[in-house]
């Protein structure tokens, strides 16, 4: 099986600087130390709350990195606005509500169609690669693959949520199914929300994934470890994981 891409997310380093308004810590000094340690790329959320990452951020980010940026962002005009602006290498269109606490399920690309559709035509003709952000749901994956998405991002919350020492069989077969009919369709296969290294292995060793996206974990393991150990261990589970080590 190919080497599994390692896309950091530093959201919540973010939160525990916006905690106190200040300057620290710094999720783009996070961001690159996670680049220096195997990180194959950066995602940050820039929210319409901003209540974590901030406009700031997204361009110092897109200025120093060397791997490449993936923005997620919910399909307003707004966000549109900024993506022009900063050029991400990848935006991953993702729902959001303001009172969630967590992006809590996937886009619903069938039931905005229009506006997924709309979106995901204007940043690819900007020269920007476009993910969405979906649960492992067939309709869904059709409708993404309609709608000239590049990518999919299987939200993964249904089988991470499931609580310790209960049955993940018929999650991570839906999951395994999702992700061959995305790739049957010829679309590229992201998986992130909730992963872990406890939780990681099966996800990892489902061969059309090619991307994962993680944060909270990664940056709940370095307030004990360190930042670029955390995106090492990982690291070396996904090879681990996949027979690649
Ligand atoms: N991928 C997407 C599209 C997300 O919205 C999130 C959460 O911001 C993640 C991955 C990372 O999830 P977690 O922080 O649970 O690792």
């Amino acid at each position: 099986m190919t080497r599994i891409r390692l896309g950091i997310n530093v959201d919540h380093v973010a939160t525990v600087r916006e905690a106190r308004k200040i300057a620290e810590p710094d999720p783009v000094q996070a961001a690159i130390l996670a680049e220096q340690a195997g990180a194959d790329q950066i995602t940050v959320h820039l929210r319409e709350d901003r209540r974590h990452i901030q406009d700031r951020d997204v361009r110092v980010l897109r200025d120093v990195l060397h791997v490449p940026l993936n923005l997620e962002m919910a399909a307003t005009q707004e966000m549109v606005s900024v993506a022009l602006e900063v050029r991400p290498d990848q935006v991953t269109l993702v729902p959001e509500r303001r009172q969630e606490i967590t992006t809590e399920g996937g886009l619903d690309v069938v039931g905005n169609r229009d506006n997924v559709a709309y979106t995901t035509r204007y940043l690819r003709d900007a020269g920007i690669s476009v993910a969405l952000f979906v649960d492992p749901d067939l309709q869904q994956i059709k409708e993404s693959r309609r709608a000239g998405a590049d990518a999919i991002e299987f939200h993964t919350g249904s089988y991470c949520n499931i609580p310790r020492g209960e049955d993940t069989t018929a999650a991570l077969n839906q999951l395994r199914e999702a992700c061959r009919a995305a790739a049957r369709l010829g679309l590229h296969v992201h998986a992130g929300h909730g992963l872990n290294l406890r939780n990681i292995e099966p996800v990892a060793r489902i061969a059309e994934i090619e991307e994962v996206n993680i944060g909270h974990s990664i940056v709940a393991r370095a307030l004990f470890v360190g930042f670029p150990e955390a995106v090492r261990e990982m690291r070396e589970m996904l090879d681990l994981s996949r027979g690649s080590a």
